[in-house]
């Protein structure tokens, strides 16, 4: 077995194929500002908080061969994030549902990235309304583009090589709760720079008490003795994440959510980062170190990543997108 070549199925075969398309729509739509646009035309008032102060929750869902993963899931997610954040998603559940399938549809894209945002919205001058979250007029802006790979198939064929970032942790928890999805990246993007710089493809980050927190943008797992271990706090409680502890459990892979150290990290069988953006990216090195005993996946990652893709593509919690809505809006 290897791994499913992902990236060149969904440029090459028939499924795949972009359905009809207006000129303007081929990089993508947004929705902004109550409008769909052309993705280069989408735009947010240069004033909202969202904007200035990472003020905002955002949620990220993927399509794929047509069909939305885990939509509801998702959905969900950003209502928790916004309750959190105290911010009132202005456009309700049913209405997000149309807006991300009309934004696909717009695209035509069978394989897309789709992310929306809810925002503060209006800056407050006078410093009652500043103070009272309820007094703002919250903004929703998304977009659709292309399908994104955090790892493409030649990275995930041999593996991610992977830094601990040394410079920098990640945002503690009791500061601003990493399981909203949230704007606040600047530790995330300085350690991935971090691992550019030391010639790495990725970077991980271990919390303030010094366990694995998570990967920018992805969770973390390690494989050790036929078993899954995954932290348990610290991070954003994945979808893709999630999926993966339902594969292992149809699998028979026990799944120990827990806290992992970097010790274990490098001394594993075997690892891999998750997330929408992806999938499932199999860990080739850790700070130069090989994971396993052989270059490139383990086999209980392997399973797991092309199970998922497998899955996915036979419907595995899918909502078809509705195509002909593009005429439509
Ligand atoms: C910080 C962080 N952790 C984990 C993930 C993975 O989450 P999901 O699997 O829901 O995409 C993401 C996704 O963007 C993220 O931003």
């Amino acid at each position: 077995m290897s791994i499913i070549q992902v990236e060149s199925i969904m440029r090459e075969h028939a499924l795949h194929a972009r359905a009809p398309y207006e000129p303007d729509y081929e990089d993508g739509s947004a929705f902004c500002n109550g409008r769909y646009v052309p993705i280069d035309q989408g735009a947010v008032p240069i004033t909202d908080p969202g904007f200035l102060h990472a003020d905002a929750a955002y949620d990220v869902v993927t399509v794929s061969r047509g069909n939305f993963f885990r939509l509801e899931d998702h959905l969900s997610r950003l209502e928790q994030s916004c309750e959190r954040f105290l911010l009132s998603n202005p456009y309700s559940r049913d209405q997000m549902r149309e807006i991300l399938n009309n934004l696909v549809a717009k695209s035509g894209m069978k394989d897309a990235y789709v992310w929306w945002s809810v925002t503060r919205g209006t800056l407050a001058r006078e410093l009652k309304k500043r103070i009272d979250p309820g007094r703002y007029d919250n903004g929703m802006y998304a977009f659709v583009a292309p399908y994104f790979f955090q790892a493409p198939d030649d990275i995930r064929n041999r593996g991610f090589n992977i830094l601990i970032s040394k410079r920098y942790r990640r945002i503690p928890p009791k500061s601003v709760d990493p399981t909203a999805k949230n704007f606040h990246w600047m530790d995330m993007k300085l350690a991935l720079y971090e691992a550019g710089a030391a010639g790495k493809d990725w970077a991980v980050l271990v919390g303030t008490d010094g366990n694995l927190a998570e990967a920018p943008g992805a969770n973390i797992f390690i494989v050790k003795n036929g078993e899954l271990f995954t932290p348990a706090e610290g991070c954003l409680e994945g979808i893709t994440r999630r999926s993966v502890l339902e594969l292992a459990a149809e699998l028979g892979v026990k799944a120990n959510l827990t806290t992992v150290t970097p010790e274990e990290l490098v001394t594993a069988d075997e690892a891999f980062t998750c997330t929408s953006a992806g999938g499932i990216m199999p860990i080739g090195t850790v700070d130069d170190k090989q994971i396993g005993s052989k270059a490139g996946a383990g086999p209980i990652t392997e399973q797991l990543h092309n199970m998922y893709w497998e899955k996915r593509w036979s419907g595995w919690h899918a909502t078809p997108v509705d195509y002909s809505a593009a005429a439509k809006c």
